[in-house]
C-alpha cells in the first residue's frame, strides 16, 4: 500500500516537472513569433458571419441567411429539413452525403454552401418524380440493394451519376466507380446489381 503511494507520488511529481518545463518553454517564445502564431490563427479561423444566400434545390428556389462557412450538407439538413442526405464521416470519405450538382455528383460535406449559389442542386428527395420512384429506387428496392439504410441516399445518388456517367461496363467498372460511397452493412452485391439493371 505504502509502496503504491509513493509511486503515485513520484509519478504526479514527474508529470509536474514535465508540465512546468514545457510552460517555462512557452514563455520564452519570442514575441514576434507570438505574433505570427496570432496571425496564422486569425487567416485559419475565419469568423461567423452572417450572409443571404440564394439556392436551387429540387427545382424550388430558397433564400435564406447562414453562416458563410456553412457546409451544403448542414443547411440542407439543419435549415432547410432535407434530412435524406446523410451525415456519415462529415469528411468526404464515406459518400452518404452525396448531391447532384449541375448534374454531377458531389460531397455536400465538403461543399460550401455558398458556392453552390446558381447552381442546380438535387438530393434524394428529388429524384423521384411525384409518386414515381426514379428508377434506381426501384432498382434497389427489388434487388435488396440496402440493410439500415443509412449508406442509401448517397449510394442511389452516385450510382444514378454512375449510369449517366456511362461507367457500367462491367461489375468491376462499376464497383471502381462506386467506391467512394462506403456502406458498413456490405449491400454491395445488391448495389451492383440495381446499377446494372439500370444501365441495361
Ligand atoms: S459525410 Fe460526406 S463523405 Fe462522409
Ligand atoms: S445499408 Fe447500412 S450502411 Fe449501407
Amino acid at each position: 500500500m505504502k509502496h503504491s503511494h509513493s509511486n503515485a507520488m513520484s509519478m504526479s511529481r514527474r508529470f509536474f516537472l514535465k508540465s512546468s518545463s514545457a510552460l517555462a518553454a512557452l514563455s520564452f517564445i519570442p514575441n514576434s513569433l507570438k505574433a505570427f502564431y496570432q496571425d496564422v490563427r486569425e487567416k485559419l479561423f475565419v469568423k461567423k458571419q452572417m450572409i443571404p444566400i440564394q439556392l436551387e434545390i429540387n427545382k424550388k428556389p430558397y433564400s435564406l441567411t447562414i453562416d458563410s462557412r456553412a457546409t451544403l450538407l448542414d443547411v440542407l439538413r439543419e435549415e432547410l429539413n432535407l434530412t435524406g442526405s446523410k451525415k456519415g464521416c462529415d469528411h468526404g470519405q464515406c459518400g452518404a452525403c452525396t448531391v447532384h450538382i449541375n448534374g454531377e455528383r458531389t460531397l455536400s460535406c465538403l461543399t460550401l454552401a455558398v458556392m453552390a449559389q446558381g447552381k442546380a442542386i438535387t438530393t434524394i428527395e428529388g429524384l423521384a418524380d411525384g409518386d414515381n420512384l426514379h428508377p434506381m429506387q426501384e432498382a434497389f428496392l427489388e434487388n435488396d440493394g440496402f440493410q439500415c439504410g443509412y449508406c442509401t441516399s448517397g449510394q442511389i445518388m452516385s450510382a444514378v451519376a454512375c449510369v449517366d456517367e456511362g461507367h457500367t461496363g462491367s461489375v468491376e467498372e462499376i464497383k471502381e466507380y462506386m467506391s467512394g460511397n462506403l456502406c458498413r452493412c456490405g449491400a454491395y452485391n445488391g448495389i451492383t446489381k440495381a446499377i446494372q439493371q439500370v444501365s441495361k
